[in-house]
């Protein structure tokens, strides 16, 4: 039988089949957005919802194709600074592969997501300070005979990256105009950039690379600013806050890469209001029946934000990507809801 899941490209992968470690990952769905004649008046909206990711983001992506080159490649003990999601995708993989594997994560990474890397048995470490002192201690950890895997380090997460881009084209049955993606490492985006660029060079697809749009939050947009000033490297955003973690990448080790792959797909980057996020997330919520991460809706915010300036044609196809479910977002808050006392009340919650 086919294989459903994104090792379905396997031909279009560095990875030998026998060391192939799999948790069903990819094949996640494209939708219409119900909502989005509203949002990108003329144009044909859609959802890719990576929600359903069996680590409930995309970084199952980059990991599946990561921990399976490392085991092809024999190394047995892999580790990976993270700002949450790609820890626990790692220590999913690695369990997955029977392989040890190490996150070290800043100190204020969300605690649900510390709870699931641990409970997917990998070995998890604290660091006071952000994303890059957790790389600098994952640079030690080599001499304990730990492999990096982080962002752009090593070859293969772009790699598991770029199946999004292969089931985009595959799921529309053409090139999207546009694609917009929340952004932090980047890896997301490169790996977007590259499978387009491989469809046109196989002759499968008309060669044309979909605009790409890489989102950020105000409260951490070194991106968006080098952007701005068409700078080829930017100072690090010195306090970054945003409750999008996955984004909250002060300096971006590929901003070069990054820029290229934006300035080829003839695309922009956009920084959002941090304080819109979670209003944002609420309406694609309550429009889509999605329950984005927050990374989606600052996505989501940029597709608007696109829409209000003008950027999307009329009848263009546009693919906003939700790179994770809403479970995961920072935050245990109880919600305001009203308590019933008996059974009789509820006629007048529902009364009108
Ligand atoms: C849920 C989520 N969305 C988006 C991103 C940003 O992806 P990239 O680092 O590939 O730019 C991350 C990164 O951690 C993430 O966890």
């Amino acid at each position: 039988m086919e294989r459903g899941d994104l090792w379905r490209y396997l031909p279009l992968l560095p990875v030998p089949q026998r060391s192939v470690v799999s948790l069903g990952e990819g094949a996640t769905p494209l939708r219409r957005l119900r909502g989005g004649g509203e949002v990108v008046p003329g144009a044909v909206t859609y959802i890719k919802d990576e929600s359903l990711s069996p680590t409930a983001t995309f970084k199952a992506r980059g990991m599946t194709v990561a921990v399976s080159m490392a085991r092809e490649l024999g190394h047995e003990r892999l580790a990976v600074p993270s700002a949450g999601n790609a820890g626990v995708a790692l220590a999913a993989y690695a369990a997955a592969a029977g392989l040890e594997a190490l996150v070290v994560a800043p100190q204020d990474t969300p605690a649900i997501l510390l709870r699931e890397i641990i409970a997917r048995g990998a070995k998890c470490l604290l660091v006071r300070g952000l994303l890059e002192e957790a790389g600098s201690c994952v640079e030690e950890a080599s001499k304990a005979g730990y492999t990096n895997l982080a962002t752009l380090r090593e070859p293969y997460r772009v790699e598991g990256k770029k199946t999004m881009g292969f089931e985009v084209w595959e799921q529309l049955g053409r090139v999207p105009d546009w694609i917009v993606f929340p952004t932090g490492g980047g890896t997301g985006v490169i790996g977007l950039w590259k499978a387009f660029g491989e469809l046109g060079q196989l002759g499968w697809s008309d060669a044309r690379m979909p605009r790409i749009c890489a989102v950020q939050s105000t409260g951490c947009p070194p991106l968006a600013e080098a952007w701005q000033t068409g700078a080829q490297d930017v100072p690090s955003i010195s306090d970054p806050r945003t409750v999008a973690v996955g984004l909250r990448v002060s300096k971006p080790a590929g901003l070069r890469l990054i820029m290229r792959a934006i300035r080829e797909s003839r695309g922009l980057v956009i920084a959002v209001s941090e304080e819109d996020v979670p209003r944002a997330a609420s309406e694609l919520g309550i429009r889509e029946g999605i329950y984005p991460c927050y990374e989606g809706a600052v996505a989501y915010l940029g597709l608007q934000a696109l829409a209000r300036e003008g950027h999307i044609e009329r009848g263009d196809r546009v693919v906003l990507f939700n790179t994770g479910m809403g479970l995961i977002n920072p935050g245990t808050e109880m919600p305001t809801i009203p308590t019933l006392e008996t059974p009789g009340e509820i006629l007048s919650y529902l009364g009108d």
